[in-house]
């Protein structure tokens, strides 16, 4: 590009700007708006909607893209891949959302002149002829972290940081949008949506490599050197069957922006040439039957119903893979008409076709426990009156002074301590679980050798559905529902805090779909108030081994378990990736289960 630069500078004249100039040091061009004529270019890619330009003039400066792209469908047909052109036209930006960022376009292109042909394009090769991708920060102006509280305190189109690419992440890819790129060796992070767009690695450094491929979202780190492949120029189709860990080799595409998202458009569809394998193995231990080995269970499986084609699925996986638990805290189990909304709010028939189905499968007969929510006063679908409720069995583990509570009994910690209700629900008048489920507090005994009761909380806090995605205009990005779910961590807490005040001994285990990262405000604040500790951290399990969740780029753990202090000794703990590893067809439920042993006596 240097050399193009020395050799058409005389040509084009010393009034046209160069593409550098154009896209300037910051996220929006400074000439935004403004007609500019004679832009020199070389054509590095073409699609039917437009074409893409490479400064023949290159500056300097890492952080002024010399790619650009000419939008126009007419234009497109008039240029060949290798020309070199002059073109007039006018800077726009352009997203198609306000929560997204802009992308720098040249549109209505005129005037357009092809000066030569034939010359030779070179894709930059990611990492080696540009900076590699930043591996944790994504924005300057993300304050107080990426997940920082309060969110959308400011906004990249307003404040149009100086881009600083070795440093932030979107500064990165901003600063070789309309670039022509390849990603060398390429591996699958995510699974494709249904458009076949996928989030992928190439050969830079990575950090949060777990063993399947994927990359893990840590404390601080949420993995900006990854990049969406989108739609193919040529508008092949990208496989939509691929998962976690495939390896697609080497991809060469242009940067773009599209969907809330920097993205490689590549010059054709990306097909995997080696294929991870979705099989995980079964959990790797057992339960001792006794107060010395109770295993526990925690699963979100998505919008359980009676007729659910995925039921027998769960069934399977509960008996294969979690190896029967004594003790499974379900979450997203709905009532026995499913998603349809006519009243019905019982889930008897919902839990007894799980129970009679695991039952025929394995003979192993479990129980349920659980509290009816009121219609549609708990949120999730509409009309499926998603609620948490435990599966036990019966010949391990019992309820301990039993004393069913409604769907509006606030639940009390009384001397003992012992629970007002056995199961009940926590404060659910409490403004904290407006369209929300309220947690479920029960109190067990195990059957054999249970001298100490032990007491369980199953939670699944409100949702981040509508959060701006992390490569959006807000900083930090807008993650809905944290204030409440603050809320409800610390109405949990309390509740918990009340157990060990009477027992500081107490065996406590608190789990289910919170919704939230550990290091998040809600989570920070549910383990300081309640005195419990992340059970991924009593059992130490591997950082980036820690997911239950794939969503965009990151394995991430939304589910989680907390234990008091009197039950981390000789525990153990594995995450079951049955679900994050498959493709999208294979996935069960959009969680995957983990399974714990505690010794209880
Ligand atoms: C295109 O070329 C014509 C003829 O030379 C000129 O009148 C016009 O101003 C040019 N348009 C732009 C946008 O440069
Ligand atoms: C973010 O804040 C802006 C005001 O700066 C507001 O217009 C916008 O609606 C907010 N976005 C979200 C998703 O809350
Ligand atoms: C990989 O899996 C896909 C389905 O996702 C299949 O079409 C393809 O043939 C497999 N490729 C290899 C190399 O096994
Ligand atoms: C569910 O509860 C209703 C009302 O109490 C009862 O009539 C029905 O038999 C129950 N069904 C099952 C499968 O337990």
């Amino acid at each position: 590009m240097k050399t193009f630069g020395a050799l058409f500078a005389v040509i084009s004249g010393a009034t046209a700007l160069s593409i550098a100039e154009i896209n300037g040091n910051r996220f929006i061009s400074p000439y935004n708006g403004q007609t500019v004529t004679n832009v020199e270019g070389l054509v590095t890619a073409v699609s039917s909607a437009g074409f893409y330009l490479r400064s023949t003039k290159a500056d300097r400066d890492a952080a002024t893209s010399e790619g650009l792209y000419v939008y126009g469908s007419n234009a497109a047909k008039t240029v060949t891949v290798g020309d070199i052109i002059t073109v007039s036209g006018k800077v726009s930006e352009y997203r198609s959302n306000v929560d997204y960022l802009y992308l720098t376009e040249l549109t209505s292109p005129q005037n357009i002149t092809i000066v030569s042909s034939g010359a030779k394009v070179k894709p930059l090769v990611i990492g080696k002829d540009t900076y590699s991708p930043p591996t944790s920060k994504f924005s300057s102006l993300d304050e107080g972290g990426l997940f920082g509280v309060p969110n959308n305190v400011s906004r990249i189109s307003v404040a149009n940081p100086k881009l600083q690419p070795k440093k932030y992440g979107l500064d990165f890819w901003e600063s070789i949008v309309g670039e022509l790129v390849t990603i060398k060796e390429a591996y699958g992070v995510g699974r494709p949506n249904q458009y076949g767009d996928v989030w992928v690695r190439g050969n830079w450094k990575v950090t949060g490599k777990n063993k399947q491929g994927g990359l893990t979202m840590t404390d601080g780190d949420a993995n900006p050197e990854t990049i969406i492949i989108g739609t193919p120029l040529d508008a092949s189709k990208n496989p939509t069957d691929t998962k976690m860990g495939d390896y697609y080799g080497d991809i060469t595409g242009v940067v773009s922006y599209a969907f809330g998202f920097y993205r490689v458009l590549p010059l054709t569809h990306i097909t995997p040439e080696r294929n991870s394998s979705a099989a995980h193995p079964p959990v790797s231990f057992t339960s001792k039957g006794s107060c010395k080995g109770i295993t526990v269970a925690d699963y979100n499986a998505e919008n359980l119903a009676p007729t659910s084609t995925h039921l027998p699925q769960v069934v399977d996986q509960i008996i294969n893979m979690l190896k029967t638990p004594d003790l499974l805290f379900l979450q997203e189990v709905q009532d026995n008409s499913g998603s349809k909304n006519d009243g019905v709010v019982s889930a008897n028939v919902t839990l007894t076709t799980l129970v009679d189905s695991l039952f025929e499968t394995s003979g192993v007969q479990y129980a349920f426990a659980e509290v009816e929510p009121e219609n549609l006063k708990d949120g999730g679908q509409p009309g499926g009156n998603i609620r948490v409720a435990y599966l036990y069995r019966p010949d391990v583990v019992e309820l301990y002074k039993p004393n069913q509570g409604g769907s509006n009994d606030a639940n009390e910690v009384l001397p003992g301590p012992l629970l007002k209700y056995n199961p009940g629900r926590i404060d659910p008048a409490n403004a904290a679980w407006v369209d929300s489920r309220k947690p479920l507090v029960a109190m067990w005994r195990a059957v054999k050798g249970g001298k100490k009761p032990f007491f369980t909380v199953n939670v699944h806090f409100t949702s981040k559905g509508g959060s701006t995605s992390l490569h959006g205009d807000a900083r930090p990005p807008v993650n809905l529902g944290v204030d409440q779910r603050t809320m409800q961590a610390e109405v949990t807490a309390d509740f918990i805090a009340q157990i060990l005040e009477e027992d500081k001994k107490a065996y406590v285990i608190a789990a289910g779909d919170f919704n939230e990262f550990v290091q998040v405000q809600p989570l920070q604040t549910f383990a300081k108030k309640s005195g419990l500790t992340e059970l991924d951290e009593v059992a130490k399990i591997s950082m980036n081994e820690r997911y239950t969740y794939l969503f965009d780029m990151n394995s991430e753990a939304l589910d989680h378990m907390y234990v008091s202090k009197g039950i981390g000794k000789s525990v153990k703990y594995e995450h079951m990736n049955l679900n994050t590893w498959q493709n999208y067809d294979d996935q069960v439920s959009d969680h995957d289960p983990s399974v714990a042993r505690f010794d209880l006596c």
